[in-house]
């Protein structure tokens, strides 16, 4: 028995809804603990795909209980429709598979208003975010000025907040230029999600108190990856939330000593979305990989930056994570390439760097260092067994779990359940 964090090792879309869906089979309970709608899980079952935002994916596995932690934001609107489309979709959604935890922060027009004005103020320096309003709503809950799904419930007590805090941000909108928001229409919005979510709102840290004491095992799926953790990521160039292993204890209120293992998802390459320094970023495999329709982003449809595979950022994922073990996604996407390279140091200046550096502007002047692979040249997508896959593609993914200092445990080629290879 025993408890997984599952984090993103790169800049997010690693694959992991995918993995997390596979895990979730031998698990009872999945929790998301931070993030929020700016996520996209694609997961592909039986030839029909589904995207969720912030409805953990194990809701697509009967019998499984899903628990949407404190440390995400919720944009009831968006998860309330969610349920809708799981339903339309004929998956089952109920409080008897789904709970969310009533200290998780609300996300409200005004943040969703705030982030298109804070980038748009930004200009070239924007952050490129999924203006889903998650940096401001992170920035109340830190300001104190947030409302919680427990308000959101009360419809006295979130009549009253609510007015209060979108007079406030009324000015902000103002002085940004911006419309400012009619509190009736944003009230009418939330009170139908409020009646529709209020079923689902649970003090989710006993829940899951009890769930453990029953032996119950559990896995925190992670939402966005390490570079975008708001402290170890390459600020200011993040999300707001802590997208690494630790953010699955404050997120949930499940003790540290509660968990067992930690599994860092990487792509056999690196995308990253979004503005911010990427230093194995590269044009050809960009283009090579958007041409076979690859790395097009689930959330926001923007096409993915992409680049080689980058060791010295995975290596540093593997210390802040404590990473045991990997699963390695997308092998399939290099399938044609001749040569293949991996990034083992950086070069900044004269010094050469083992570890990324902490300052955004020194990891963009960083020039990677590499090692070239000859590449396998066959498909691999057929595979369904370790030995099924060419002598050379078990090489890399060996060789890229060893400069991430973890163990391989799964390979992924290629987005359906089956194609999945279990070490
Ligand atoms: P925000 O989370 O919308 O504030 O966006 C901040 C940064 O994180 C931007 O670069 C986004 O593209 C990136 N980001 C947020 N969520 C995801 C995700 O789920 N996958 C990949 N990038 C993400
Ligand atoms: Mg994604």
């Amino acid at each position: 028995m025993s408890n997984t964090i599952l984090v993103g090792a790169q800049w997010g879309d690693e694959g992991k809804g995918k993995i997390i869906d596979f895990l979730t089979e031998s698990a009872d309970l999945v929790v998301r603990s931070q993030g929020g709608n700016n996520a996209g899980h694609t997961v592909l079952v039986g030839g029909k795909k589904y995207v969720l935002h912030l409805i953990p994916s194990g809701i697509l596995r009967p019998g499984k209980m899903c628990v949407i932690g404190n440390g995400v934001v919720i944009d009831p609107v968006a998860v309330a429709g969610e349920i809708d489309g799981l339903l339309a979709q004929k998956i089952k959604v109920s409080p008897k598979n789904l709970l969310i935890s009533d200290c998780a922060h609300v996300v409200l027009p005004y943040h969703r208003a705030l982030d298109e004005q804070r980038e748009f103020a930004k200009g070239k320096g924007k952050i490129g975010t999924t203006k889903r309003g998650i940096g401001p709503a992170y920035g109340d809950k830190a300001a104190r000025v947030g409302l919680r799904m427990s308000d959101l419930v009360q419809p006295e007590i979130f009549r009253e907040k609510l007015k209060r805090r979108i007079t406030d941000n009324n000015a902000v909108l103002k002085a940004f230029g911006a419309k400012p928001l009619s509190y009736q229409d944003v009230l009418a919005a939330y009170e139908a999600a409020a009646a529709k979510l209020a079923p689902f709102v649970a003090n989710t840290v006993v829940y899951l108190h009890n769930a453990l004491k029953a032996g119950k095992e559990v896995l925190f799926e992670g939402a966005q990856g390490t570079f975008l953790d708001i402290d170890h990521g390459t600020y200011p160039f993040v999300t707001s939330s802590n997208t690494t292993a630790g953010g699955a204890c404050t997120g949930s209120g499940v003790p540290p000593h509660r968990m067992d293992r930690v599994l860092g998802v990487m792509k056999a390459y690196t995308t990253r979305v979004g503005e911010g320094p990427f230093p194995t970023e590269n044009a050809e495999i960009s283009d090579f990989l958007h041409g076979l329709g690859r790395e097009f982003g689930a959330t926001t449809g923007r096409a993915r930056r992409c680049g080689w595979f980058d060791a010295v950022a995975t290596r540093y994922a593997g210390m802040v994570n404590g990473i045991d073990q990997v699963a390695v996604t997308n092998l399939d996407g290099l399938d044609s390439m001749a040569t293949i390279k991996v990034c083992v140091a950086y070069k900044l200046g004269r010094k050469k760097l083992e570890v990324p550096p902490s300052d955004s502007d020194l990891l963009a002047q960083c020039v990677p260092v590499y090692e070239e692979h000859a590449g396998w040249q066959t498909p691999t997508d057929q595979c369904k067994t370790w030995g099924d896959l060419p002598k050379k593609a078990q090489a890399y993914l060996r060789h890229i779990a060893k400069l991430s200092g973890a163990k391989l445990k799964i390979a992924s080629v290629g987005p359906n359940r089956e194609q999945t290879i279990l070490l």
